[in-house]
């Protein structure tokens, strides 16, 4: 095989360099994706780290963490926004761009394919059952470890005092008045929140919230509970009854042993 992971992203920061132009703005909405997919490569890493897959496998879920974002890129280029309601769906720009470009040429073919079958699921709302051990595995790594530094992301962004960006806050309105009462059954339900249902950021920190319950592996409830993320997220919520009660039910089922 003539890849390593060093090599690859080496490929990736060559690649998304030409996209770092416009706006300071701009500028920094391209390195916050920069950020973000060094990030999630290093929660994939620390990941596959616990989970001890054969080392090829744990390759290709580095690998397909290292490009999950790409379509993030020419999508802002074009569009200059990361909504993809609004825009093309990054994910399948993303393989599409992989294959284009042919970053993933010096892998063997079934391993070429699982980073891209990961790539293109990785922000699906409900993985399809009955995927290939190899994509499966590799989807779920990408999956969580995206969900994990997209906390870290958006919080420093709720926190008071933190510059606005209305696009990293995909165009929920800023005022922190009330919340979708949707997203709070939902949740109730233990089931992911719909960005559907999203209008101003409270609703965001809800959806947040919610994917305590789209966690694939113990080890990332476990890091996530560690954090104490899910506890700042409600500290930044209203303080009401009904989300008094939905943060008990949360955080019991985040710190279950
Ligand atoms: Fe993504």
């Amino acid at each position: 095989m003539n890849a390593s992971l060093d090599r690859l992203i080496k490929d990736f920061h060559l690649f998304v360099a030409q996209f770092r132009r416009g706006s300071d703005e701009d500028v920094a909405n391209i390195d916050l994706k920069v950020e973000h997919t060094l990030e999630v490569l290093n929660e994939a890493r620390g990941l596959t780290s616990v989970l001890r897959p054969d080392p090829g496998l744990a390759f290709q879920a580095q690998t397909a963490a290292l490009f999950h974002d790409l379509g993030r890129f020419p999508q802002y280029d074009r569009y200059k926004t990361f909504r993809d309601a609004l825009s093309v769906n990054h994910a399948k720009l993303g393989a599409r761009t992989l294959a284009k470009e042919r970053l993933l040429a010096g892998l063997p073919g079934p391993w070429r394919r699982t980073v891209l079958g990961a790539v293109f699921l990785h922000n699906v709302r409900h993985l399809p059952a009955h995927l290939p051990p190899a994509l499966d595995f590799c989807t779920r790594v990408v999956r969580d470890s995206d969900k994990l530094d997209i906390y870290r992301v958006m919080l420093a962004h709720f926190e008071p005092g933190a510059r606005p960006n209305n696009v990293v806050v995909m165009g929920a309105r800023p005022d922190g008045q009330g919340y979708a009462p949707a997203l709070v059954d939902q949740i109730r339900a233990r089931r992911i929140g719909s960005y559907a249902d999203m209008v101003n950021v409270n609703d965001f920190k809800l959806v947040l919230i919610s994917w305590v319950y789209d966690l694939s592996f113990e080890h990332s409830r476990q890091v996530l509970a560690d954090r104490g993320q899910v506890e700042r997220l409600f500290e930044l919520l209203p303080q009401d009854e009904v989300l008094g009660e939905l943060r008990a039910q949360v955080l019991e089922d985040l710190h279950r042993p």
